[in-house]
């Protein structure tokens, strides 16, 4: 038994948080994050978003990654470990995973049709791409085919040898756009005010604090991959070398200062974009999730060629972050169906992608739909990736992050748990 938890665990304490950053860093991050900042009124969300991640973020991550350590097992032999009654909670931290890599694999396959469109030209192309469903079926596939060839080659040799080569090279790519976006001259210093300098009084049109503070503190969850099995099932292939304080710390750290590079590689390019061609940010639509998909495009084709090559790897750079991440959500699921059903990897990673694909189906129809001002396969008035990501982070995932730090400060016992820590 010993042996076996050895060969399926990571091989190096370092190898654990590359690729437990591989799983926050995300869409959340690149994608998420700056234009929740830009609803959120700029430097203020991003304020609150930090407070959120030091004061919540940090002690769920640590009791998630410990849950899992403890266990050595997923995510509902790991709360049954602590309570017997508790199978249910790690069976919600099974099945979030499972409906967020359903809608997240349709993201990550417009990304990856941005990466390989960018010497063409990806301005404009939304409504039509996400209109073709033939095509979003197409980078989907490729998209999951992508993630299930890492998980198919196991924790140690597929996603811990995936993430310490990903990791560094997404962290190259942004600090050069970054540069670049800072580079760009006129607006910039604009962009960099509204997003680093707050302003108290320009929280949300309709001064919806509270509004603004569950935004920050949902995004945070997301983007630090908490209330579901992610850092649990991780943890759980850790071992007595790794240093769970030191570890969540740096995953913590990298995380938010990948999402805080991200808005600066993006707000001094819009606010140049709208300084020099005299459009309205509104008109440019930076205050909703078209920001990545429509409103950057159109900044890089406005710069020629310059703008071709960091299209390209600007979009390259998301995928690398959608893959690593939707790994682990991947993993928690496949471990799962591995431990329970005793079925060999690649069968378990071919089964659980093999649905997640068929699912990813309506709801890449949906959105295409959503993106054409249609209603085709809408339910309660909203496409399906709205609502799957809606019932996940605002009802589920709190609830279980809830739950990982009650098992840890009252079930376990806080004073047990820091002495095993
Ligand atoms: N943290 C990822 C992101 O920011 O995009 C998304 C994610 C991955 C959430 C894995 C949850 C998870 F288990």
């Amino acid at each position: 038994m010993e042996e076996t938890k050895k060969k399926n665990g990571f091989a190096s304490g370092i190898g654990f948080i590359f690729a437990a950053a591989g799983s926050a860093v995300g869409l959340g991050n690149l994608w998420a994050f700056p234009y929740k900042t830009s609803q959120g009124g700029g430097a203020v969300f991003v304020l609150l978003y930090i407070l959120c991640v030091l004061f919540i973020g940090v002690v769920t991550m640590l009791c998630e990654i410990y849950i899992g350590k403890r266990a050595q097992a997923n995510p509902i032999s790991a709360y049954k470990k602590a309570h017997k009654n508790l199978g249910f909670i790690g069976l919600v931290s099974i099945i979030i995973p499972f409906i967020i890599t359903v809608y997240y694999s349709v993201l990550g396959g417009y990304t990856v049709k941005y990466t390989v469109n960018s010497f063409a030209g990806n301005a404009g192309i939304l409504a039509s791409f996400s209109n073709s469903k033939w095509q979003v079926i197409l980078f989907t596939t490729i998209f999951i085919a992508l993630a299930l060839l890492i998980v198919m080659g196991g924790v140690k040799a597929g996603i811990e040898k995936a993430s310490k080569i990903l990791m560094p090279a997404l962290f190259i790519i942004m600090v050069g756009v970054v540069i670049f976006s800072l580079c760009l001259g006129e607006g910039v210093s604009d962009g960099l005010k509204y997003y680093l300098k707050p302003d108290f009084k320009a929280v949300v049109h309709d001064d919806n604090w509270g509004k603004t503070i569950l935004a920050a503190m949902g995004q945070a969850f997301f983007s630090l991959s908490l209330g579901m099995g992610a850092m649990l099932t991780y943890g759980s292939y850790t071992d007595n070398k790794v240093n769970l304080v030191k570890s969540t710390a740096m995953i913590c750290i990298f995380d938010t200062l990948i999402a805080l590079l991200s808005g600066l590689a993006i707000f001094p390019a819009v606010f140049h974009y709208t300084a020099t061609e005299g459009v309205s940010q509104a008109e440019l639509g930076m205050q909703g999730p078209g920001l990545l998909f429509a409103t950057l495009p159109r900044i890089f084709e406005n710069m020629g060629i310059a703008g071709k090559i960091v299209s390209f790897f600007f979009f390259a750079m998301v995928v690398i972050a959608a893959v690593t991440s939707v790994i682990s959500l991947m993993e928690v699921v496949t471990q799962f169906v591995i431990q329970k059903f005793k079925l060999n990897r690649k069968i378990a990673i071919g089964i659980v992608s093999a649905i997640a694909f068929a699912l990813s189906i309506p709801v890449g129809i949906s959105l295409g739909s959503a993106f054409n001002n249609g209603t085709t396969l809408f339910i309660f008035g909203v496409d399906l990736l709205t609502l799957l990501d809606t019932i996940t982070n605002t009802v589920l995932m709190p609830v279980t992050a809830f739950f990982a730090c009650v098992t840890v400060g009252y079930i376990i016992g806080g004073k047990n748990a820091a002495n095993e820590i």
